[in-house]
């Protein structure tokens, strides 16, 4: 390999993106793997698809939620603000699985899924300005310090939900683990079209159902924390 051809690669090499998720393959339920063979192709959003709005019949506020789990608050999201289309984002494929059945079962018509990277979908699938709300919850903490560069939320990552998101829209994050909680805050400070007045922690709001990672973190005896704030340009 010449000198050239190395540093290329070396150069490739630091530019492949960090992941905020390991792939676990996770054994697919028969129920789940008729969900994904019959229903994804019903519910879920083309990769050419290149503006998440028009995967919808109707135009209405667009809620995007990211890393939905199983999908379960989801559900219950889209059912209680049918006024609003939704799309879930999740790369688990036991998740998607288990909330196109929900989907089916409940007539859920402004739900759409995407099994894709949410930093790819948001770079790729997002026209600046579309998306109303984002909620994201319980995102993997990553507790180890040699992996806080796999944390979700970064700067960056906030910058580019600033640009996708419409003036005046809204981001709703909640985790369980306390130094994420404050690092979250940190990092939306850097960036200052997220504004947060005064204590950043809020009451769980009326439009979040409890889920299922939250559950789990209170069985240990965590905190909760809710954060909400608007987009402002
Ligand atoms: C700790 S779980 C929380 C699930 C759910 N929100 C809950 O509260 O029960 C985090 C989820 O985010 C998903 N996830 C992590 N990074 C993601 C990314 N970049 N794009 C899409 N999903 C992601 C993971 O696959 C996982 O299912």
């Amino acid at each position: 390999m010449n000198e050239q051809t190395n540093k290329r690669t070396n150069e490739s090499r630091h530019k492949r993106r960090i992941r905020s998720f390991v792939r676990r393959p996770g054994r697919l339920t028969p129920g789940q793997q008729r969900a994904l063979d019959e229903l994804l192709p019903r519910y879920g959003i083309d990769v050419e698809c290149m503006d998440l709005r028009t995967a919808f019949e109707r135009r209405a506020p667009l809620v995007v939620e990211i890393g939905f789990g199983n999908g379960q608050a989801l559900a219950w999201m889209a059912a209680n603000e049918a006024d609003k289309n939704f799309v879930g984002i999740e790369v688990h494929e036991p998740g998607v699985g288990r909330l196109l059945r929900s989907v089916e079962a409940d007539g859920l018509d402004n739900v759409r899924v995407l099994m894709r990277d949410a930093v790819e979908v948001l770079r790729e699938q997002c026209l600046p300005d579309s998306l109303d709300e984002v909620r994201i919850y319980f995102p993997d903490p990553w507790p180890k310090k040699r992996h806080h560069k796999r944390r979700l939320i970064q700067v960056p990552f906030l910058e580019l939900l600033a640009e996708r998101m419409v003036n005046g829209g809204i981001l709703h994050l909640a985790t369980d683990w306390a130094p994420y909680a404050e690092w979250m805050v940190e990092s939306l400070v850097e960036v200052p079209e997220f504004s947060i007045e005064g204590d950043p922690y809020v009451e769980r709001p009326r439009w979040r159902p409890q889920t299922h990672f939250e559950q789990r973190g209170q069985r240990k005896g965590h905190e909760i924390f809710d954060i909400v704030c608007r987009l402002v340009r």
